[in-house]
C-alpha cells in the first residue's frame, strides 16, 4: 500500500509524456560496440593560490557525460539526452575556476561537513559545545566559510568497467570548528543506463558529525535561459520539515496533505511556488524545505526519493539515495547577479537542486535521526541520479 501513491505518480508522469508527444519518436537505443566507456583526465586551470586543477570527463557507451573536477569535487557539466537523442548539458554552473572562486552557491559541489543548516552554529556532543561559523544569517550553512565544496580533492581514476572517479580529502580537527579528524572519500560511477552514482563515505578519529551530498542545480530543458517552472515533479515523501523563518527546522513532522508540499503526485514545480499565504513558502521564498522518504529507513537500502519530468525535452530524472530524507530547493536566491556557462545569466529559479541528506540541524534536535560519527563506525550513504526520456 506504502508505494501506491508514489507509483500512481509515475503513472500519472508516463501518461501525462505520452499525451504530450505523441508522435515523438524514442532517440535510437542500439549501442554501438566499438565503444568504450571513457574516463579522460585534463587541466582545469589553477586556484588563487596557484594549486592545478584537474577536470575529468566520463562518458558512458550511450554517450552521456559528465565533467568533474577537483575543486570541491564539483559536478561542471552533465549532458543528458532529450527525446530526440540531442545532448545537452543540465547543470548550472561555471566556465573556469576563476567564476567558482567568485563564490557561487555551491553549483555542483560536494556538500560537508555537514549539508544545510546548524542552528546558530552551535552543538553539543559527550558534553563538549562546539562553535561553527555563522555563514547564513545566525545559522551555520553547507559546511562554513570554506566547506567541502571550497577545497581540492585528490582525485584518481579507478580502474573499472563503468568510467569511475574516487575524490578523498581529509579535513583537519577542527576546520570549520568541527572536530576530529575525518576521512572522506566521495565515488562517481557513471553507468551505461545514464544513472551517475555518487558513494560517499567517511571515517573519524574523535565523535563528530557528518552529513555529505551534491548540490547540483539542474534544469532539464538544456537552456538555462529557462526557469524550472513547468518541470513537473514526484516526491515520495508524505512528511516534510517545517522551518522557522531562518530556514532551521522547528521539530515538527508535518504531512505533505492538503499543502503545497504535497508531490506525492507529480506537479508542476510553478504550480503553487508563490502561494505566499502559505507560511512555509513565503519562509522559503519558495521550496527550500527538507522532505522526509515514505517508509522505513533501512540501513544501507536505496528508496526512490524523486522523480523529474520535463515536458519540452522529454528529459526525466530520478533520484534514488539511502538517505532518509531530501532537500527540494527552487533557486530562489538566485538573482541574476551571477553569469554561468556560456556567458548565461543565473536568474531566479534558473535551476532546482534535490540534496539527498539527513535532516538539517539533526546535532540540535534529539528525535531526528542521528548525524554523530564515532570512530569506531563508517559513514556511508548512496545516491543515484537516472536519467530517461519519456515518450
Ligand atoms: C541550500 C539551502 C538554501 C540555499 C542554497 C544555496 O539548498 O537550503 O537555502 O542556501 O543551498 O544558495
Amino acid at each position: 500500500m506504502k508505494n501506491i501513491l508514489f507509483l500512481s505518480a509515475l503513472t500519472a508522469l508516463s501518461l501525462a509524456s505520452c499525451k504530450q508527444n505523441p508522435e515523438q519518436k524514442q532517440p535510437s537505443q542500439i549501442v554501438d560496440l566499438n565503444k568504450q566507456p571513457t574516463i579522460e583526465k585534463s587541466s582545469f586551470g589553477k586556484t588563487k593560490d596557484g594549486q592545478s586543477l584537474d577536470l575529468y570527463t566520463l562518458k558512458n557507451v550511450a554517450g552521456m557525460t559528465v565533467t568533474i573536477t577537483n575543486y570541491g569535487g564539483t559536478i561542471v557539466s552533465w549532458t543528458a539526452p532529450d527525446r530526440n537523442g540531442k545532448y545537452e548539458d543540465i547543470t548550472l554552473g561555471c566556465d573556469s575556476i576563476s567564476g567558482y572562486e567568485k563564490g557561487v552557491p555551491y553549483f555542483g559541489s560536494i556538500v560537508g561537513r555537514y549539508g544545510n543548516r546548524i542552528a546558530k552554529g552551535k552543538f553539543s556532543l559527550e558534553g563538549k559545545t562546539y562553535t561553527l561559523a555563522t555563514n547564513n544569517g545566525a545559522n551555520h550553512l553547507h559546511g562554513g566559510i570554506k566547506g567541502f565544496d571550497k577545497v581540492v580533492w585528490n582525485a584518481m581514476i579507478v580502474e573499472s568497467p563503468q568510467p569511475t572517479l574516487k575524490l578523498t580529502y581529509v579535513s583537519k580537527d577542527m576546520e570549520e570548528g568541527y572536530p576530529g579528524n575525518l576521512s572522506v572519500e566521495v565515488i562517481y560511477t557513471l553507468l551505461k543506463d545514464n544513472s551517475l552514482k555518487i558513494e560517499y563515505s567517511a571515517t573519524t578519529d574523535k565523535t563528530t558529525v557528518v552529513n555529505l551530498t551534491n548540490h547540483a542545480y539542474f534544469n532539464l530543458t538544456g537552456d538555462m535561459n529557462n526557469t524550472i517552472l513547468d518541470h513537473e515533479i514526484a516526491l515520495n515523501c508524505d512528511k516534510f520539515l517545517p522551518v522557522d523563518k531562518t530556514l532551521i527546522p522547528t521539530g515538527e513532522l508535518k504531512s505533505v496533505e492538503g499543502t503545497p508540499f504535497d508531490f506525492l503526485t507529480s506537479q508542476k514545480i510553478g504550480a503553487r511556488i508563490n502561494d505566499t499565504l502559505n507560511e512555509q513558502i513565503k519562509f522559503g521564498g519558495g521550496y527550500d524545505h527538507a522532505w522526509i522518504l515514505k517508509g522505513q529507513n533501512t540501513e544501507g537500502a536505496m528508496r526512490s526519493a524523486a522523480i523529474v519530468y520535463e515536458p519540452k525535452s522529454g528529459r526525466a530524472m530520478e533520484v534514488l539515495t539511502t538517505e532518509p530524507a531530501i532537500q527540494f530547493y527552487t533557486g530562489n536566491f538566485l538573482d541574476g547577479t551571477i553569469k554561468g556557462k556560456g556567458g548565461v545569466i543565473y536568474k531566479k529559479r534558473s535551476g532546482f537542486c534535490l540534496e539527498t541528506e539527513h535532516y538539517p540541524d539533526s546535532p540540535n534536535q534529539s528525535k531526528f535521526p542521528t548525524t554523530t560519527l564515532k570512530p569506531n563506525q563508517t559513514y556511508s550513504t548512496t545516491t543515484i541520479y537516472r536519467f530517461s526520456v519519456a515518450k
